[in-house]
């Protein structure tokens, strides 16, 4: 069944920044090419970007070409987990944020990843601080688990902070342990979720020996090839890839729209996919792929059934 209302895309710009801090996996580095691909994105009519603090040089580069003033902008509070939600550290995070960005506010400011040397005492003021100064109009959480959520809440509620109204966490038709537990807290709370890598950061695809997205040569390569590595996990791939193939639709294709319209998502709780391209070739495609809309019913089912083969060996949809 399709969501009863549309799910918002948003453009990903981890693939833009400075080439030189992470060759292979940022694509989009000088301004001409930077501008290119939001025009493009816009032109077709979309109006949502996601970056952080944590991608080397994107927000710089946003604010370089005046994205601020045309789209709607959610990015991230800098850090890996290691002290870096500690009050002070974050009110520097969000002021260089702003200033790279080149705007006095945003739409959403995620924390990126938990921090579990901080109390979330400490980082639950920060933010409602921050809010307060006008920083951003609502905030948000990635990664955390459904109990750190759940708790979180409940400081937010004791204290009267203004709570976290948005999640950004990993889905796809693999990934799909947020279901279970996190997706009723959600609902329960009237928090939107943004799913990223709604293509499984292109594994669909078939390329993935070829990409530095899925080399253990650097940091995230190494990541994605690890969490997706498990054999069922592999297999389940291979058997949406062949379904996909007997409809004349490629296997990553058939992931996003998938994702966008025969999961869990639902644009009424304000849900999004939040996609990435390195080619101008692939926003075309992908944004093509997306407005093509729902699936046939049985390579949606199929794509569906898939997720029994693989619960317990996929990637978790936290960190
Ligand atoms: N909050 C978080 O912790 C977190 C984590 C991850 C991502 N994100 C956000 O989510 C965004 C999207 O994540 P994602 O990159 O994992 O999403 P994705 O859309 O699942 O994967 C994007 C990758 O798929 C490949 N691709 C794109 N279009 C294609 C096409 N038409 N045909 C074949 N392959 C194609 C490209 O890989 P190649 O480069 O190999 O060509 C691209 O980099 C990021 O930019 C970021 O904003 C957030």
């Amino acid at each position: 069944m399709s969501p009863q209302v549309p799910v918002k895309i948003i453009l990903g710009t981890h693939t833009i920044g400075d080439v030189a801090q992470m060759p292979g996996l940022i694509h989009f580095d000088n301004e001409k090419d930077v501008q290119g691909l939001l025009d493009a994105f816009h032109s077709r009519g979309y109006r949502d970007l996601d970056t952080a603090s944590n991608y080397p040089g994107s927000e710089a580069r946003l604010g370089q070409t005046g994205a601020a003033s045309r789209f709607t902008m959610h990015t991230k509070v800098r850090g890996m987990g290691n002290g870096d939600s500690e009050p002070s550290k974050i009110e520097l995070s969000i002021k260089k944020s702003l200033e790279d960005l080149q705007t006095s506010t945003v739409d959403t400011m995620f924390l990126h990843v938990p921090d579990r040397q901080t109390p979330l005492e400490d980082t639950a003021k920060a933010m409602n601080d921050a809010y307060l100064q006008g920083r951003f109009k609502k905030w948000g959480i990635s990664n955390f688990t459904a109990a750190e959520v759940e708790e979180l809440i409940k400081i937010c509620e004791t204290k009267g902070y203004v709570k976290p109204s948005v999640y950004e966490g990993h889905y796809n038709a693999i990934v799909r342990g947020g279901e279970k537990e996190l997706f009723p807290l959600l609902r329960k709370h009237h928090m939107a979720f943004f799913a990223y890598s709604p293509a499984a950061g292109g594994i669909f695809s078939d390329k993935t020996s070829t990409t530095a997205r899925w080399s253990k040569d650097n940091l995230i390569g190494n990541l994605y090839s690890t969490l997706y590595g498990k054999a069922p996990v592999q297999t389940a791939v291979a058997t949406v890839r062949d379904s996909a193939a007997k409809h004349g639709i490629s296997g990553h294709a058939a992931a996003l729209r998938w994702t966008a319209f025969h999961s869990i998502l639902d644009g009424k709780y304000g849900d999004a996919v939040l996609f990435a391209v390195s080619k101008m070739e692939q926003l075309y495609d992908t944004l093509d792929a997306i407005e093509a809309g729902p699936l046939p019913t049985d390579l949606a089912e199929a794509i569906t059934a898939v997720y029994a083969t693989v619960e317990g060996s996929e990637p978790p949809y936290h960190l």
